[in-house]
């Protein structure tokens, strides 16, 4: 029998708060033995900047950026052909995946069928990549496994073997990379504007590992909010939003759409933080919101305006006060 440790990196808002950028630094500086995606699919875009390149990954953990064991876990959807695709992108790009990456052989399959499916969504605003029917199936008991795939034979993985009856490492030490977020997460996100999969540190419980084992709760957040979809969302599209989008380059990283954009909302991200059961929380972006030059945040059912980063900064971190737990402030130049 293995010992398991393992650390989780979840997004507190609707994605795209940085989870890339965290697990690529944790990976780089952790004695991991594993990274793990542990949901979603090619629906996720995580930037990572790698030796000062600029890469997205869509499913592909980023353990292989240091040569550390990677796996599509169970809890995941994937596509096959563009799994290859991706898989071929990094080759090109000269990170070597080949005996690195592998795939749960009970993950489930994106079929060219779910893909025409979600290719109609109208009501969602889904990024088309079939994830919902794709999870669909594979609760009505009629999706398609990894195992059953010709084409990623190669790619199998056991993940009770390998977590709990490894030969190489006496500990195995996982770093779970989640994808979406708890706005986005299907139990907990504002449904039916949701994803299909568990984005909580739940979610990465499901992939085959014992709850006990969980060390560290890593949570990604911005110093304001991003969403993408169909509902509607955020501030009035003026300069601020604007400046917002511009600085922080908030584009989809998957379909290019344009992210809506809104203050800080304090009780929604508390609430993330308590579910989750975070230990650390990184607030990224801190420099673009700086750029913008107004300092705000929902909080109850009051909009607060501070006068400066610092107020806003020590009010959050006030607020959001837990035992063992802490807040880090990051911007988004601080490019690892
Ligand atoms: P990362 O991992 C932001 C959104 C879609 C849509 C809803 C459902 O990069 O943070 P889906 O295709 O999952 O059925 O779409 O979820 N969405 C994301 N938004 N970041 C993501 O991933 C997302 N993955 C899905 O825009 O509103
Ligand atoms: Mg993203």
């Amino acid at each position: 029998m293995s010992n398991i440790v393992a650390d989780v990196v979840v997004d507190v808002q609707h994605g795209d708060c940085g989870k890339g950028k965290i697990t690529h630094h944790l990976a780089r500086t952790g004695n991991y033995t594993h990274v793990v995606r542990y949901n979603g699919g090619h629906n996720a875009g995580h930037t990572i900047y790698h030796e000062g390149k600029k890469f997205v990954t869509h499913v592909i953990p980023c353990g292989v950026f240091f040569g550390i064991e990677s796996i599509i876990g169970p809890g995941c959807v994937v596509n096959p052909k563009r799994l290859l695709e991706e898989m071929a992108e990094l080759r090109d790009a000269g990170i070597e995946i080949d005996n690195l990456l592998s795939i749960a052989k009970n993950a489930h399959i994106v079929t060219d069928w779910h893909l025409m499916e979600d290719g109609k969504d109208e009501k969602i605003g889904t990024t088309k990549r079939g994830n919902g029917p794709a999870y669909r199936d594979k609760y009505a008991r009629k999706g398609v496994r990894a195992e059953q795939v010709p084409e990623l034979q190669e790619y199998l993985i056991d993940v009770y073997q390998e977590f709990h009856h490894n030969v190489e490492h006496e500990t195995v030490e996982i770093l779970f990379e989640g994808a979406q977020g708890f706005g986005l997460d299907v139990d907990w996100g504002d449904y039916p504007y949701v994803t299909s999969s568990h984005c909580t540190v739940g979610g990465a419980i499901l992939n085959g590992i014992p709850a006990q084992s969980i060390r560290k709760v890593y949570g990604a957040a911005k110093i304001y909010e991003t969403y993408v979809g169909a509902k509607e969302f955020g501030m009035e599209e003026g300069i601020e939003a604007k400046v917002i989008r511009e600085f922080g380059e908030e584009f989809g990283a998957t379909t290019g759409r344009p992210r809506k954009i809104d203050w800080f909302d304090l009780d929604a991200v508390a609430k993330a933080t308590d579910i989750n059961g975070l230990t650390t929380l990184v607030i990224n972006k801190v420099d673009v919101l700086e750029k913008v030059g107004r300092f705000m945040i929902y909080h109850g059912d009051n909009k607060f305006e501070f006068d400066t980063i610092d107020d806003m900064k020590y009010y959050i971190e006030e607020h959001l006060k837990r035992n063992n737990f802490e807040v880090i402030f990051s911007g988004n130049k601080d490019r690892i």
